[in-house]
């Protein structure tokens, strides 16, 4: 069976605009938030790409009537009857079926979805999803590999999150909205994808309050009607063009982000040496000769962001310097290491921690990407590296970055994408 390859020359500087699209992980909880409302949602900003095409095959599966509009809009009409169980083969494939657990049970009051496996980053438990709705009046079971939920006593509660996981706090505050009380949520997680999200829930008549601070609080009401939205751009996307135009010292800038979503990754690519303006709603990067090491330890947002870590891992391997990277927010994402080493980088993983010594040069050579940002930081670091660089299982970057090839290519590397 063949494979996607992507095939990139190094250090060619890249220079021109970018236009950063819509963010993946608010549009799939947008589009899982659809299910709430009665009537049709249009979703603007919506990135065509691999995640996303699951997640509309996944509504379809259960009864909802999605189609593609204009370019980057989706259309999604709910029907009263949508079926509540999700079919198994297609939750396997995206982690992020999760979240119609909670827009299903919110709507329907019973849900079964099939527990999304682990990954390569981590086990990716639900204990946290499972707490938020038990303490709703909804009853969990969790067995033979699936989650079953129903109403029982749904009411408004409080739940305090031992950690501030996005997807519990996402899917807490979709069945909230439609169960009647207060839900207050403690400890919740403060991502932009979440402020996202309260402000869909919002505009389809929902009462969500508190979302960006760690007390969200909920008001339930009895129904939600659809509407148009057009979800946030992807600060990810966006940070790894700036990790691609810093390490090919190129002088890119990129058009339609929120600056402000981007700060945690900004302040420490300035800290490198990255010089780094931003205008209204574009960021300009421009790179000197050298790149200083810094050290970086993922958190929660505001925190640096652990989807940015493996790319920041593969710009300081061209630092001037030792760089310590510190893994807090999943049990294994770390792995890129190994393929970056085999670029000649000089790379000590122990544990959680990554301690990177700035070479001069990387060597391009074959690789193969095991997860979505160890993929898009392969390719970063084969835009930096000498020579050319085959980036295998790049289905893993289609997951997440749409129309990458023709970006990168457009801004002027050499990159092309084979099939072998
Ligand atoms: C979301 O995943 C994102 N995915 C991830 O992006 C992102 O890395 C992650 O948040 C952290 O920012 C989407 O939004 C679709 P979590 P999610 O629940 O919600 C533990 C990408 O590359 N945890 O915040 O699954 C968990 O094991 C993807 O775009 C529990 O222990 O992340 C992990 O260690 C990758 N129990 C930590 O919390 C739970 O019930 C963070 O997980 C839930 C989570």
């Amino acid at each position: 069976m063949g494979i996607d390859v992507i095939k990139v020359r190094g250090e060619i500087p890249l220079y021109g605009k970018v236009r950063i699209s819509g963010a993946k992980n608010a549009a799939l909880v947008v589009l899982a938030a659809t299910l709430l409302a009665e009537g049709e949602s249009l979703i603007e900003n919506v990135p065509r790409i691999q995640d996303v095409e699951i997640l509309l095959a996944l509504l379809r599966g259960i009864g909802a009537e999605v189609e593609w509009r204009e370019e980057n809009t989706v259309a999604v009409q709910v029907p009263d009857g949508i079926r509540t169980s999700v079919p198994y083969d297609l939750c396997a494939q995206l982690r992020a079926s999760n979240l119609l657990l909670g827009s299903i049970i919110g709507r329907k009051g019973e849900a079964e979805i099939s527990l999304p496996g682990g990954c390569a980053i981590g086990s990716r438990p639900m204990d946290l999803h499972l707490k938020g709705l038990q303490n709703l009046g909804y009853e969990t079971v969790l067995e033979h590999g699936f989650i079953r939920g129903k109403a029982v006593a749904p009411r408004g509660g409080r739940i305090y999150l031992d950690f501030p996981s996005v997807g519990a706090t996402e899917n807490i505050m979709m069945t909230a909205s439609l169960t009647p009380g207060t839900t207050i949520i403690e400890n919740a997680a403060k991502e932009p994808e979440i402020v996202d999200l309260a402000n869909f829930l919002n505009a389809m008549g929902g009462r969500v309050r508190g979302t960006g601070t760690d007390i969200i609080k909920i008001e339930g009401v009895p129904r939600l009607r659809g509407i148009r939205y057009a979800v946030i751009p992807d600060r990810i996307e966006a940070g790894t063009f700036m990790a691609a135009a810093a390490i090919t010292r190129g002088e890119v800038i990129l058009e339609n982000v929120i600056p402000t979503h981007l700060q945690p990754v900004t302040a420490k690519l300035r800290e490198a040496g990255v010089k780094i303006e931003e205008v209204e709603d574009t960021i300009h990067v421009r790179t000197p000769a050298d790149l200083h090491p810094v050290d970086i330890k993922t958190m929660p947002y505001p925190g640096f962001p652990t989807d940015m870590q493996s790319q920041m891992m593969a710009l300081l391997c061209l630092a001037a310097g030792t760089s310590i990277i510190v893994e807090n927010v999943f049990e294994n994402r770390l792995q890129v290491a190994d393929e970056l080493s085999r670029m000649g980088a000089r790379l000590k993983v122990e544990g959680r921690m990554a301690i990177v010594e700035g070479v001069h040069r990387l060597c391009g050579t074959c690789l193969r990407a095991t997860d979505l940002r160890a993929g898009a930081a392969l390719l970063v670091a084969g835009l930096g590296a000498e020579g050319e660089s085959e980036v295998t299982h790049a289905t893993h970057i289609y997951r997440g970055y749409e129309n990458i090839i023709q970006k990168l290519a457009d801004l002027g590397a050499q990159v092309s994408a084979a099939y072998e």
